[in-house]
């Protein structure tokens, strides 16, 4: 049975290829419509796909405009998460990037890692160092709450790429900053995929169910990178070579990345390669054209011992729930890695 799922998954080089039907394209085509650098926190538990996201969103000065960058305890324990976040920064020769750290735990549960995925440091792959860069003084969550008490109301966009403690903290902690959200574009969930972390949830969303739930009540804008989508962004040799064939020290370190993160996957699907989960946040926000999905309502598993962190998509709209995400389900892969190519050879 492995052998037929191995070979079905090569065939299609995808996860399971299980395309839905009617993504509304059109739901993406007005979300460029600002052509001005856009103000971003992005929030993180780097993990090597984190860290290509990170890198991405340095390279795009154009378009993205890092804020900050806030660290979560997820794929690792918030000590690492913070190194990891600043160690990247460095390779992307931006010291001078505010990274802070933010929550160790989830809201109200144990934290849950994924050091089989990702490595005991969190980056496995190239050698690493302890950076130089500081660690900011101020807590992550206070940063995202003045930051946005800050900046006119609708002009900072937050972009969550692990677990949602840190956001759903800074909701509870600060609720006048809601309406002052431009829109979330997080990395979590999962609804045609299924779960990776157990066989109904997504990672991000199992750690802390709770601040996924109160994040997709608060009205926000949001719009969700399942793994419907970032598992039809996936790493082949051809794409890590091209990495690798920039010639520089970021294409280097993310092809020694790459090739550690892949792994698990590989093994566990028979794929040809990794999914590049969270650089999909930040590809949308410069080239939302390459996505596609539906608005659609989306809710939180809080409860059952079973199907804890599951995102119950009515993505068949067979419910009267109001619709409170733009839920992605499709990709141009082949876009998505000749734009994230052709950022990181800029850094
Ligand atoms: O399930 C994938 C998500 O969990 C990604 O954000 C990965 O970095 C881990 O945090
Ligand atoms: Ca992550």
């Amino acid at each position: 049975m492995r052998a037929r799922m191995a070979e079905f998954a090569f065939a299609n080089n995808r996860l399971l290829d299980k395309s839905p039907a009617r993504c509304d394209c059109a739901a993406t085509m007005d979300r460029r419509a600002d052509l001005s650098a856009r103000k971003i926190i992005i929030d993180t538990d780097p993990g090597q796909d984190d860290a290509v996201a990170i890198l991405l969103a340095l390279a795009s000065p154009t378009e993205i405009d890092v804020l900050g960058i806030t660290t979560v305890a997820g794929n690792v324990p918030l000590q690492r998460t913070q190194t990891n976040a600043r160690i990247v920064c460095e390779v992307a020769g931006r010291p001078e990037v505010k990274v802070h750290a933010g929550r160790a735990a989830p809201l109200e549960r144990d934290l849950v890692t994924a050091e089989h995925v990702h490595g005991r440091t969190g980056l496995d792959g190239p050698e690493l160092w302890e950076p130089t860069m500081p660690l900011q003084a101020q807590d992550g969550v206070e940063f995202i709450i003045d930051t946005l008490r800050r900046e006119p109301p609708g002009t900072v966009t937050l972009c969550p790429l692990g677990p949602l403690s840190n956001i759903g903290a800074a909701f509870r902690r600060a609720p006048d900053i809601i309406d002052r959200v431009q829109e979330i574009v997080l990395m979590g969930g999962a609804y045609f995929e299924v779960g990776n972390i157990t066989p109904a949830a997504e990672f991000n969303i199992y750690v802390d169910p709770e601040a996924a739930a109160e994040v997709l009540a608060s009205g926000v804008r949001i719009t969700m990178m399942p793994l419907d989508v970032t598992h039809k962004a996936l790493t082949t040799p051809a794409r890590v070579a091209a990495f690798r064939a920039l010639g520089t020290r970021v294409g280097l370190f993310t092809a020694e990345m790459l090739e550690f993160f892949e792994r698990f996957d590989v093994e566990k699907y028979g794929s040809e390669g990794g999914p590049l989960h969270d650089p999909c946040v930040i590809a949308y926000l410069i080239r939302p054209e390459l996505f596609c999905g539906r608005h659609i309502n989306v809710e939180i598993e809080t409860s059952s011992p079973l199907t804890l962190g599951m995102t119950v998509a009515d993505w068949w709209g067979v419910t009267d729930r109001s619709p409170n995400a733009l839920f992605m389900g499709d990709v141009d892969a082949s876009g998505f890695f000749d734009l994230l190519t052709e950022r990181l050879g800029r850094l």
